[in-house]
């Protein structure tokens, strides 16, 4: 399969067949870290990250995908740099297009990283937008993979929450693509919008994916190999839609008797992380203390730290998979 010098900027973009043999290449980046054996394949090449959104796993995983690769980083932030505000999107590429092989962008419009793409001569990596969350999908897949009882079925899973947004979009979409059973467990007024519902059934005609969107959580959790969430309000998104969130998602909140409802005792919990699971960050206790969520907000903490959680697996997993992006499409031909 040949990526070299692809975008890589929402999933629908690839054939589940490209995306199959990224996770092969991600499986088999991994086995090769592991045993000391990995080879670089990126030696000299130079990559722009971009953030105009916070980060720790896309940012590190991105540095240390190249280090191990042979190549080098530059992170641009916005607030110390001139994109956005003093240069546009469409100067910005061009100009980065003279000095580095490919860029990564995470932002909140994805209209940006399409410009980005547009008008940059290299491959531009979309590491989070407001629609979509490519890279994150790549390691959730890998994950399920490697977590999975049955290998060879695709897997079965629900998403729990806000599924209006990045994670819920992506997880609809990549699932679809990949002929997987995806379960969108949300209030109606959470739902992926009417194109992306629209995108996925087509997406599984295609593939035999099984979609479905519920708001009974009984009925979509029940057979459910992996139940995953994402946070209730999103980075970008104004502090005065907790009170909302809270009252739309309470009754999706990932605890016990949510993981029961999948009626399998070996059910694994995902994060895309970072996770609101206890009262040890400034927005986990703040949100605790207003809306008497002492145990935890999208995810009860007992969940959280479970055997059933598979969530640093899944962490880990960032690292590997977006290796195989770069090799895929940076690397020189062979
Ligand atoms: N899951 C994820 O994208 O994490 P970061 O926001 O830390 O990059
Ligand atoms: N939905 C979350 C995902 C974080 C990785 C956000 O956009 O903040």
């Amino acid at each position: 399969m040949n990526l070299t010098g692809r975008d890589f900027l929402q999933e629908s973009d690839f054939s589940r067949g490209e995306l199959d043999s990224l996770l092969t290449l991600a499986a088999d980046l991994k086995a090769a870290r592991r045993t000391g054996t990995e080879v670089q394949r990126l030696q000299g090449k130079e990559v722009a990250l971009i953030f105009e959104k916070t980060s720790t796993r896309t940012r590190v995983a991105f540095e240390l995908a190249m280090r191990h690769q042979g190549g080098n980083v530059t992170v641009l932030d916005p607030s110390s740099s001139q994109v956005g505000h003093k240069e546009s999107i469409a100067d910005t590429a061009r100009v980065l297009s003279r000095f580095y092989d490919g860029i990564e962008f995470r932002g909140s419009s994805h209209d940006t990283v399409l410009e980005l793409a547009h008008h940059a001569d290299v491959p531009v990596f979309n590491g989070l937008t407001d629609l979509w969350h490519p890279t994150q999908m790549l390691a959730d897949f890998l994950t399920m993979r490697e977590h999975t009882s049955t290998p060879d079925a695709a897997p079965r899973y629900a998403y729990v929450g806000d599924a209006r947004y990045n994670m819920g979009n992506s997880l609809l979409v990549m699932g679809a693509i990949m002929g997987a059973d995806v379960r969108i467990v949300a209030p109606r007024v959470l739902w992926p919008s009417d194109d992306i519902q629209t995108m996925a059934r087509d997406l599984a005609s295609a593939s035999g994916a099984r979609i479905t969107i519920t708001e009974d959580a009984r009925a979509g959790l029940a057979g459910a190999e992996f139940v995953h969430t994402d946070i209730w309000v999103s980075m970008g998104e104004p502090e005065e839609e907790w009170a909302r969130r809270v009252e739309l998602l309470r009754p999706y909140r990932v605890d016990a008797d949510l993981m029961s409802m999948t009626g399998d005792p070996s059910a694994k919990f995902m994060h895309c992380l970072p996770a609101y699971h206890d009262q040890n960050t400034t927005v986990g206790r703040k949100v605790a203390a207003e809306f008497g969520l002492a145990d935890g907000v999208e995810v009860s903490d007992a969940v959280f730290e479970s055997p059933a959680s598979i969530v640093f697996d899944q962490a880990e997993n960032r690292l590997h998979t977006i290796k195989a992006v770069l090799v895929s499409t940076l690397a020189d031909p062979q």
